[in-house]
């Protein structure tokens, strides 16, 4: 693989992170570097940390470098998926208090390409504050990947059905876009 392009690809804590591999495997064939960044909670709940670095050949990066880690070269691309209520309700309130947070708002506030494919049930779709923090992440140049066509929100309990038609391929496809920000 002769990868040239980088995507950093933010992974939240909800059931799509158990299947991320979906995405590193399009992303890969679409000829991406992909460096994962997870939260805590994804680590905690979801992730196999060990695999995706061995599918990525980096390291799952959750804190700031150390001296003496490897470096992580600039994204051309970010994705964030699956995006948490919690993160893009924190993400959109300047909230910056774990690493992919302040990751995320430093890249908002430098215009990066930003591609946020949320994972939510419909009454958390529903609360006016995820509402305001898609409008507002919207107003700053975030792809939000909400709506007909794009993420639909599930019924409460239903997530684990839900998982089969969580829509990764249009996340990459809006990050190669040239109208990846709005
Ligand atoms: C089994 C399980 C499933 C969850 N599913 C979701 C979900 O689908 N969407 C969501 O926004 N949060 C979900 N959560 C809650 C988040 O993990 C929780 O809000 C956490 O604080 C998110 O942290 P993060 O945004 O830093 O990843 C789930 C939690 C667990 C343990």
């Amino acid at each position: 693989m002769s990868a040239n392009r980088v995507l950093h690809l933010f992974i939240c804590g909800a059931g799509p992170a158990t299947q991320i591999r979906q995405l590193v495997d399009i992303a890969q064939r679409d000829n991406w570097d992909v460096y994962c960044v997870a939260t805590s909670s994804a680590i905690e709940h979801f992730l196999d940390t060990g695999e995706l670095a061995s599918l990525t050949g980096h390291d799952v990066r959750t804190t700031y470098r150390k001296p003496g880690d490897s470096s992580t070269p600039p994204p051309d691309a970010v994705v964030v998926a699956p995006a948490t209520y919690n993160t893009l309700n924190k993400w959109a309130a300047g909230i910056a208090d774990n690493y992919v947070l302040s990751q995320l708002a430093e890249l908002t506030g430098a215009r990066v390409r930003i591609v946020a494919l949320p994972f939510v049930n419909q009454a958390l779709a529903a609360n006016a504050v995820f509402i305001r923090s898609i409008e507002s992440l919207r107003a700053s140049g975030v792809r939000v990947l909400f709506g007909p066509g794009e993420f639909e929100p599930h019924q409460p309990r239903t997530g684990d059905s839900a998982l089969a038609r969580f829509p990764w391929g249009l996340a990459l496809r809006a990050a190669e876009s040239s109208d990846g920000a709005e």
